[in-house]
């Protein structure tokens, strides 16, 4: 993997102009040997007001009666694992729709991960875990779990344990190659060096924080070790180049399934009122960028297995 390529892939003005100045910038930014800001992005936001809806949706998701605080259900839904939540589309694209509403005049990103899912973190490690492929208890970049490099990692604390939580690092440019000698790999690995000495950047973690950043950005979970507790986020990923650029790539949907970039939707527009609709209109719009080619027929079969798994 080349770091000039993927340094290619991002739209670097877009985040000056954009985002800088409107947002709360709280890491030192790197710089690529040609002056390009590559990395160590990441962006605060407090969603205010947008968060309570964003809760509201959440609890319906969950089954949570609105006049309650997801504190009181922390007990009864941590001490089981995993947890089912149905996957309801059309309620997932509010949700989506509602992230979005407050981003309206400020178009840092082309495509989303759609279903936005809500995540939970156990105060505890859960068992098993780290022979899961991806333990986020081990420092990492998400590149290294197959993530786009042109993609920022969006973490929107809702409540719970809040000293559950992630710790980023203060990365210093120079360590960039390091991390790219690590290929993208089928699991996250434990680092060749040893960055802890790294300064950890501040995270509040209060509920309604956004944190967005990029997708060399080195971070871990830290976990408070409390019992039956846990946090819960929405964590998901935008994508700032047009994900279906990448698709003609992948010969069959079976190849192209098991790379992440079917997860990456372009936006959905406010007049999609069902997940049904937002699924025409995603192929309505490759249609007309691409034709019906791969990246239609690779979209039009993941909407097909969507359309399984809904509840
Ligand atoms: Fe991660």
């Amino acid at each position: 993997m080349s770091i000039n390529n993927n340094i290619n892939r991002i739209d670097v003005n877009r985040y000056e102009t954009d985002i800088s100045y409107r947002l709360d910038v709280i890491s030192q930014l790197a710089y690529n040997e040609n002056g390009l800001k590559v990395s160590n992005l990441i962006i605060k936001k407090n969603l205010g007001k947008l968060s309570d809806k964003i809760i509201s949706n959440v609890k319906r998701q969950i089954d949570i009666p609105l006049n309650e605080s997801l504190k009181n259900y922390q007990k009864q839904i941590f001490n089981v694992f995993p947890i089912n939540i149905p996957k309801n589309f059309d309620l997932l694209l509010k949700l989506e729709q509602l992230f979005l509403s407050g981003f309206s005049s400020e178009h840092l990103f082309d495509a989303i991960e759609f279903p936005i899912a809500v995540r939970t973190a156990h105060s505890e490690l859960p068992k098993e875990y780290f022979n899961s492929k991806y333990p986020t208890d081990l420092l990492h970049i998400d590149i290294w779990a197959g993530e786009p490099s042109s993609i920022l990692n969006a973490l929107i604390y809702l409540g719970g344990d809040m000293d559950t939580h992630c710790v980023f690092k203060n990365q210093d440019p120079s360590i960039l190659k390091d991390l790219f000698k690590i290929d993208s790999a089928e699991s996250y690995k434990q680092i060749h060096h040893d960055y802890s000495y790294l300064e950890n950047l501040p995270n509040t973690a209060s509920p309604g924080d956004m944190y967005l950043f990029d997708s060399y950005q080195l971070h871990v979970t830290k976990r408070s070790n409390k019992l039956n507790r846990g946090r819960y986020s929405l964590d998901f990923r935008l994508c700032t180049t047009d994900p279906y650029s990448y698709y003609s790539k992948y010969k069959t949907y079976e190849e192209i399934s098991k790379t992440r970039y079917l997860k990456y939707w372009y936006l959905s527009s406010s007049s999609a009122n069902s997940f049904q609709k937002r699924a025409e209109l995603e192929l309505q719009t490759i249609n007309d960028k691409y034709g019906k080619f791969c990246e239609y027929y690779f979209r039009e079969q993941s909407i097909a297995d969507m359309f399984k798994l809904e509840i």
